[in-house]
Parts: structure tokens; sequence; C-alpha cells
């Protein structure tokens, strides 16, 4: 009989030769010899079923079956170089605003691309912010739904509890490097403010964070933070008080500004080059993640997913799973339900609209106006979305589901007390969602992108759900 070495055996089944070593080690190839410290392989063995795709699951098919796209040149080719992915996002401003927009996406293609920079940037992420964040197998909530292992990205462990610092971080060094004396940004959970305070304090950078009064009240713990790190905390006093008005408010300054200041916006929105600008400094979220769960397993998840407010965890999480036979799953927030007004569903319910300097989908009221978006979470309130979010779920290769302010709060007690995690209330919607999959599927692994921690969270949550919380 003819034997075949592992890489040999790999590179005819197309896996990887780590993968190849877990099928032997799992006794899951008949025949298998060890000569020395090699395995060999018979030429006729029968390459394993996919445990993958076997049993009942959320989704009986491959994601990729249906789109006919190249993944592997997805990231060439959108943003093109308007910023646009298909129809969504570009830029839609003033003359004087775009100008400096430009000086932003000239600054991020030439600065940003050079090995100083991405060396500065490394170090900072390895040092300051403490990357990388570990994956975690979470034994206790898996066994007590009993059949689906839940695996979380742990970044609420990265440098000031969030993945927003990812972000921050390499916006202000940008910033630093196109010579700007100030950074301004929006918040809603405070945890973007506080990062880009984080950072502002570590580049001696002033900065102004703009915050809608009512979440003022809701993240009291993160604005002390900002006010502690040396940064303006400005309340915005205007329509809900929230995170579009904190929006509107943040963009009217760096108008007034833009020659002095850098405009630190926290989500993989707004007009072009930020949602390009963001995905890349969140895309080691799901490099690392990706990397780590096959360390760990093998294999790849079954299920992949983030919650999705502007989208800026969920798009740094996906990006290096586009490629790959995995099911992706954006969560939205449901609050408190499907009625305008009382969520901010807004890729379940939006239409097509510019808001903010870029077209994407938005929710809107009869008479087309942007409506009032309302979620537990003051980092998911938001009404529009980033354009490429909008566009993955138009093509069909990423799934968006929805929870309530109420799957999301049990999902928030049930996640401390099994594992001793408590997580932010943004992040209990991925979780959530991860446990109604839980719930019904009958085998697969799920990685969640646990995008922040609670701390933030406990005071309010404790008060709102009096019944959850003995
Ligand atoms: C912990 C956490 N997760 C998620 C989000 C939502 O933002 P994004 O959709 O940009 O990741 C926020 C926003 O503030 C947040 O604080």
């Amino acid at each position: 009989m003819k034997y075949l070495s592992v890489s040999e055996v790999a590179k005819k089944w197309n896996l990887n030769e780590r993968r190849v070593r877990v099928l032997i080690q799992e006794k899951r190839i008949e025949g298998v010899k060890l000569e020395g410290r090699k395995y060999l392989i018979p030429e006729n063995a029968v390459k394993p079923l996919d445990r993958r795709y076997k049993g009942q699951r959320c989704f009986e098919d491959s994601p990729l079956d249906k789109i006919n796209f190249d993944f592997k040149n997805y990231r060439k080719l959108f943003p093109n170089s308007e910023g646009y992915f298909g129809r969504f996002g570009g830029r839609f401003l003033p003359p004087n605003l775009s100008k400096a927009m430009d000086e932003v996406y000239n600054g991020y293609l030439t600065i940003a691309k050079s090995a100083k920079f991405i060396a500065e940037l490394r170090e900072i992420r390895k040092n300051y912010q403490g990357r990388p964040t570990p994956v975690y197998h979470c034994q206790n909530l898996s066994n007590y739904f009993g059949k689906v292992q839940i695996y979380l990205k742990r970044e609420d462990l990265n440098h000031g509890g969030a993945h927003k610092l990812n972000n921050a971080m390499g916006q202000a060094l940008l910033a630093k490097y196109l010579g700007k004396k100030k950074l301004i940004a929006e918040t809603g959970a405070g945890s973007h403010g506080s990062a880009v305070a984080m950072a502002a304090a570590y580049f001696g950078l002033k900065c102004d964070i703009y915050m809608g009064e009512v979440d003022m009240e809701k993240q009291a713990p993160n604005v002390n933070r900002i006010k502690v790190l040396g940064a303006n905390v400005i309340p915005v006093k205007e329509g809900t008080k929230t995170l579009k008005e904190a929006v509107d408010a943040a963009f009217e300054a760096y108008a007034k500004e833009y020659k002095d200041a850098f405009y630190c916006l926290g989500s993989a929105v707004g007009p072009h080059p930020y949602p390009l600008i963001v995905r890349d400094f969140q895309e080691i979220i799901g490099r690392e993640a990706k990397q780590q769960f096959l360390d760990m397993t093998g294999e790849l998840p079954d299920i992949v997913c983030a919650c999705v407010g502007g989208g800026s965890n969920a798009i740094g999480m996906f990006e290096a799973f586009l490629e790959e036979p995995v099911h992706i799953v954006g969560v939205e927030p449901m609050g408190q339900g499907r009625e305008i007004g009382k969520n901010a569903a807004t890729i379940t319910l939006g239409k097509e609209k510019v808001l903010h300097g870029f077209n994407s989908l938005v929710l809107t009221k009869e008479n087309g106006e942007p409506a009032d978006a309302y979620s537990i979470a003051s980092g998911l309130d938001y009404p529009g979305v980033g354009p490429e979010h909008a566009f993955l779920h138009e093509i069909g290769r990423v799934k968006y589901e929805s929870v309530t302010d109420e799957e999301a709060a049990e999902a928030f007690f049930l996640l401390s007390r099994l594992e001793g995690i408590i997580p932010a209330i943004e992040s209990a919607h991925a979780l959530a969602y991860a446990i109604k999959c839980a719930r019904t599927m009958q085998s697969g692994s799920i990685l969640v992108c646990l995008s922040g921690r609670g701390d933030k969270d406990m005071e309010f949550m404790c008060k709102k759900y009096p019944h959850m919380f003995r």
C-alpha cells in the first residue's frame, strides 16, 4: 500500500496541515501509521466528512454556495476610490469639509501605509493596548445549553475595556503625523469617548468629546473616566440627546476647527474615507480571532457573530472570515419592538438614504426624515449603519438578525453568572443571538465578538431589570 505524508494529504484534501493532524488525533482517518515522528496516511484514505455541516443547524447551506463573488480580492475592490461599497458609502459634504476629508484620505494612503507608522502602531497594540486579546471557550455557558460550543473574542480585555481603542489609537497616530493639535469625537456609550481621551493623553493632544445628555446619565462611569483622562465632555441637548445628535454636534465643531483638529470617528460610518479607515484599524479583531480559533480547535467556527451599532466591531471581526465557509451574522438591536422609534434595527427596517455625509440604510419616518433610534444599549442606538454592512447584506454574504432589549439583558446576566464575565450591554446583543442558536442547534460552534466589558452598564441594568438582578 502506498502512503502519503501529512502535507501531501493536506494538499490533496484542500485542508491545512494542522487540520489533518487534528483529524489524525481524533482518529477520524483509517489506517494511519506513525514512522519515527512522521504520520503516514494510506493513499486511499477517505477524507472525513466536515462535521461543521452535519446535523441540524441554524443554516442548512454553506454561505458561499449562492454568492458568485471572489472574496480573496474583496478588500482590493471595496471600497472603490470614491468610498463606495456597491452603491453604499461615498461622501456627501460641503466643499470645505470634503477638502478636509481629502487630507485625511491622502494621509491615510501614504502615512498609515508606511513601514514607520505600521511599526509604531504594532508597538502600541502590543505594549499599550495589551494585544492580542484572547479567544475564550465558555465551557459553563456551553454546558448550560448542552450541544453548541460558545467562544468569545475578548475585546473587553483590550485596554480601556472595549474594541474602540483599536481604532482610536490608529486615528490619533494619524492625527499626530498630520500635525493636528486636537481630537474631536462623538460618543454614545462613552466607550469611544474614553478611547479617544486615552489616545489624546497618550499623544499629548487636546480632546473634545460630544455626548448626548441622555447617554451621559446612562453611562455616567464613562463620563467621569473621560474627564479623569483630561478630555472635555460637551453635553448635547438637542433632539433625543443621544448618539445621532452627538455626531451632528461633533461634525459642526469639526467644520469650524478642521485646520488644527482631527475628527476621530468611532464607527465604520461617516463620509469616505472613515468606513475604510475604521475597518482597517479594527480588522485586527478578526485576524487574531481566526488564527486563535484554528489553533484552539483545528477548524473554523460554524458561526461568527457581532453586534452592529454603526458596525465597527462587527466589520473588524467579519473581514477575515468573508472568504471562509463560515456563517456570519450581524446582530441588530430590536429594542422594544418593530415599530419605528422603538428600535435601532437599521438593516432590518431601514431605507436607503444619505445621513451624516454617506449613503446607506437609515431608519426613516413616513415623511422621509431620519427617525429616532432607540436601544437599551447607548452604543447601538444610531439610525444609520456602516455602508459596508448595507453592501454585505445586499449581496447576501452576511445575515443580519435582531434581538430585543430583554433578550440582551438576559444574556448580560447569564454570562456574568455562568462565566464571571460582565459584558457590555452592546456586546450582550451578540451573545443573546448565540444563545438563541444554542437553544435550537444540535451541534456546532459559535464565535462571538465580546466587544466590551459591562462595568459602565452595571448600575443602569440593575435598576432597570430588578427581577433579573436578585
Ligand atoms: C462595547 C461596545 N460595543 C459595540 C458598540 C457599537 O459600536 P460598533 O457597532 O461601531 O462596534 C459600542 C459603541 O459604543 C460599544 O461601546
